[in-house]
């Protein structure tokens, strides 16, 4: 029941109190739940109105009703209540407009003193520094970037890399095929790429030489994971086609690439090896960065390099002659190279990790080292 003003029968002091009480206790609760000003100007108007206000009221009900010897009393119990209405409802205002309040509006209520909410900075991938390092070691020697869909055809994949239909060479790539395509030609069959050299074709098919591309990305094979192995893996290629471009060019710039990536004292090694769509081919070693070459830590083999020395780290070698067949440029005329990198062999190496599946777990106590 909203307050109304009592007509007063009883003008006494102690009658008076009861009433006053009653009133100070109806004003301090609607003077709570004013939660916008649309409610303070229903409030101010309930309450200070000059037709009809709970203040003209008094004046009615209570001054002009009250017998000649109680006037003087009410009329001052009357003038405070006037003040103090005033000043809550002034009160009242400022406190919705401040945003401060009580009740149902505490929840929104801004205080600016209190501490933020700290959110970590995030770091990079290790994986995706890994590639960015990559590829800027490349672009310093003026090379460029390219993409290409993960989803690819059999013809980028295979064919037009010279992996004939049913070559074995094939077999060397655990492919995961797209089900459901047996109705289509061979060439034009989904598969997740195995490797990222299908970019090195559709480069060539829209540049003319010369090219100088580096092309990262994800790639997929049939592997069970394992400390070494994963299903979803990066690599990054390159190519560069040109006149005159010889065995020296390659060995040159992987070379730089090695020591780029892995200090100045890193040798490298070739040592021969087969792709179907570079001939020669060869795999890239470079000598053992944890025994500096040597095949012995700490007075024991060391484990990282098997004893050996050298770690193996990538493919490489002088595009096949078919390949420029798929693509339209003239063999007699251009001469090039390709390389191929797994992006995860080099982070292991580079940060000392023994599980690929770390990359992939999403730890942030593990990620958080590469911030
Ligand atoms: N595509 C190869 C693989 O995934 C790596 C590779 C080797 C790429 C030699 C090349 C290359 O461009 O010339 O195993």
């Amino acid at each position: 029941m909203p307050y109304t003003v009592p007509k007063l029968s009883d003008f006494s002091p102690s009658a008076l109190n009861n009433a006053v009480r009653e009133l100070l206790s109806a004003l301090e609760q609607e003077s709570a739940a004013v939660a916008s000003e649309h409610d303070w100007k229903t409030f101010r108007d309930r309450w200070m109105a000059r037709r009809n206000g709970i203040l003209t009221q008094l004046n009615d009900l209570w001054l002009k009703a009250a017998p000649g010897p109680n006037k003087r009393g009410v009329g001052q119990r009357v003038n405070e209540l006037k003040t103090t209405v005033e000043q809550t409802v002034d009160a009242t205002l400022v406190r919705i407009q401040s945003g401060a309040s009580s009740g149902k509006l505490a929840a929104e209520r801004l205080d600016i003193t209190l501490p933020g909410i700290l959110r970590p900075l995030g770091a990079e991938h290790p994986v995706i520094k890994t590639m960015n390092e990559i590829i800027g070691v490349f672009r310093n020697l003026g090379y460029s970037v390219e993409e290409g869909p993960e989803i690819e055809t059999d013809y980028y994949n295979f064919e037009a890399l010279n992996f004939p239909p049913n070559h074995p060479a094939r077999d060397t790539q655990d492919t995961l095929f797209i089900a459901g395509q047996e109705s289509k030609a061979l060439r034009d069959r989904l598969l997740l790429r195995t490797h990222t050299s299908p970019v090195q074709i559709r480069t060539m098919q829209k540049m003319k030489p010369p090219v100088r591309v580096v092309c990262p990305g994800k790639v997929h094979r049939n592997d069970a994971p394992d400390a070494t192995h994963s299903p979803i893996f990066h690599q990054v290629e390159g190519l560069a086609v040109d006149t005159n471009i010889t065995f020296c060019d390659l060995k040159g710039t992987l070379d730089h690439a090695m020591k780029a990536l892995f200090g100045s004292s890193v040798k490298t090694r070739f040592y021969p090896s087969f792709f179907p769509f570079t001939e020669p081919s060869a795999d890239v070693q470079i000598s053992c960065i944890f025994c500096d070459g040597k095949g012995v830590r700490d007075g024991a083999p060391c484990r990282n390099c098997k004893a050996s020395g050298w770690i193996e780290l990538l493919g490489c070698g002088m595009v096949d002659p078919n390949v420029y067949g798929f693509v339209d440029y003239d063999a007699t005329k251009v001469s090039g190279f390709a390389f191929g990198m797994g992006v995860e062999r080099i982070a292991i190496l580079k940060y000392g990790v023994d599980d690929i599946q770390l990359f992939f777990q999403g730890d942030v106590r593990f990620l958080e080292q590469f911030g």
